[in-house]
């Protein structure tokens, strides 16, 4: 049975992906500091797949927690999910995240040096694309970013395309996420951040539950079919089956490969709040507001690469998605 450390496990991302590890048979350790999540997450993958995953509660930016955790166990390859994400807060206080995102890593990666571990899946995301590429988005387009999150998304990524070339023994998948939403079936886990969300589908979530009074659409004057900002909405639970199979893809194939996970259908944002009247009943009042600055009119993903390489594709759509994300909402409130 293969050891996969799950870095940022308890996150919304890294527990769907624990759920699926662990119904495959894996062993797993959730490494999380909880900055932006709780434990009780572990208790919910414990309740959905009838293990808990073993914890280890340290801060990657704490590099001798970090080595000493590598030194004493025995880890066959690790999931990089931890890291800080919201591009707002990136712009106010970049050092935090230049520091926990790079710092984390160099240590992730040095403890994983040292101890012979050097298969590693990382957490990228489509904002490396940046505002100049055209959709759909090849994993060969020219990368950049736009504010200091999306800087250390490129910036880990030259990382870990540096190890790769210096170091042949290294297996090193960077996955570049689309949009992901949802939650898991069972409605036990799911994304549930603190305060006002950033995020579309958090905020719709929201008014649908009538804790926030109506959704404010960003622009709906771009050059999109009914003017309002196009994403690739992916199912959270496709998006963490897409983990194993770069895992499995590691197994056998060494250097550095950046690999999109997306479905390849982009979706206006009147047509997610449309899916997402349809999966809670109700009508949800909305407002058109300015563009907002930094967004791009459409994003979404060429899924070709993936597809052949990890023989991967995401198989939910958008009603499935929204029906995920209301379930889980009401189960917040029981
Ligand atoms: P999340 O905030 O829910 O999960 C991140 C986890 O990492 C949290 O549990 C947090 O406590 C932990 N963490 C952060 N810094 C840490 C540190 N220094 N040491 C230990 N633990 C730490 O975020 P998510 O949505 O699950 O995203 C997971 C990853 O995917 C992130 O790297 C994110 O940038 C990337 N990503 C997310 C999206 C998205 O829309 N959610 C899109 C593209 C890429
Ligand atoms: N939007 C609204 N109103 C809101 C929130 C969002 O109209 O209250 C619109 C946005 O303008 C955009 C769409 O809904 O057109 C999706 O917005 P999200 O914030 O959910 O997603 P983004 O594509 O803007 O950002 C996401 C991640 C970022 C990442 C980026 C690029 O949140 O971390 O994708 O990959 F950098």
């Amino acid at each position: 049975m293969s050891h996969i450390v799950v870095t940022g496990g308890a996150g919304f991302i890294g527990s769907h992906c624990c759920v699926e590890l662990l119904q495959a048979g894996a062993q797993v350790t959730v490494l999380d500091n909880f900055c932006n999540s709780k434990p009780e997450a572990l208790h919910h993958i414990a309740k959905i797949t009838g293990i808990c995953p073993a914890l280890a509660q340290l801060d990657l930016c704490d590099e001798s927690a970090v080595s000493s955790f590598f030194a004493a166990n025995s880890v066959d390859a690790v999931i990089h999910f931890a890291g800080l994400k919201a591009v707002g807060e990136s712009c106010r206080i970049p050092l935090t995240y230049y520091h926990n995102n790079l710092t984390g890593t160099l240590h992730l990666l040095r403890a994983m040096a040292e101890n012979g571990c050097k298969t590693i899946v990382f957490s990228s995301s489509a904002t490396v694309y940046g505002m100049h590429n055209t959709a759909p988005f090849t994993e060969d387009m020219p990368t950049s970013a736009t504010n200091p999150y999306g800087w250390t998304k490129q910036m880990i990524e030259q990382i870990l395309m540096d190890t790769a070339a210096a170091d042949p023994d290294w297996a090193i998948v960077a996955l570049r996420y689309f949009n992901p939403i949802g939650a898991h079936p069972s409605g036990l886990i799911g994304e549930n951040p603190n305060g006002i969300p950033n995020n579309l589908v958090p905020y719709v979530a929201r008014v649908a539950e009538g804790t926030l009074e109506r959704l404010s659409i960003y622009g709906d004057d771009y050059d999109t079919p009914d003017g309002t900002g196009v994403r690739d909405y992916i199912h959270v639970v496709d998006l963490a089956k897409g983990h194993l199979c770069a895992l499995e893809y590691a197994k056998t194939h060494h250097g550095f490969e950046a690999i999109n996970l997306g479905t390849g259908n982009g979706a206006s944002v009147l047509e997610v709040l449309h899916a997402y009247e349809q999966a809670c009943g109700k009508s949800l009042p909305y407002v058109i507001a300015p563009r907002h600055a930094g967004d791009i009119a459409t994003s979404f993903a060429d899924p070709q690469k993936a597809k052949s390489l990890l023989h991967w594709q995401a198989e939910s759509d958008l009603l499935t998605m929204c029906k995920d994300s209301w379930n889980f909402t009401l189960q917040q409130h029981p």
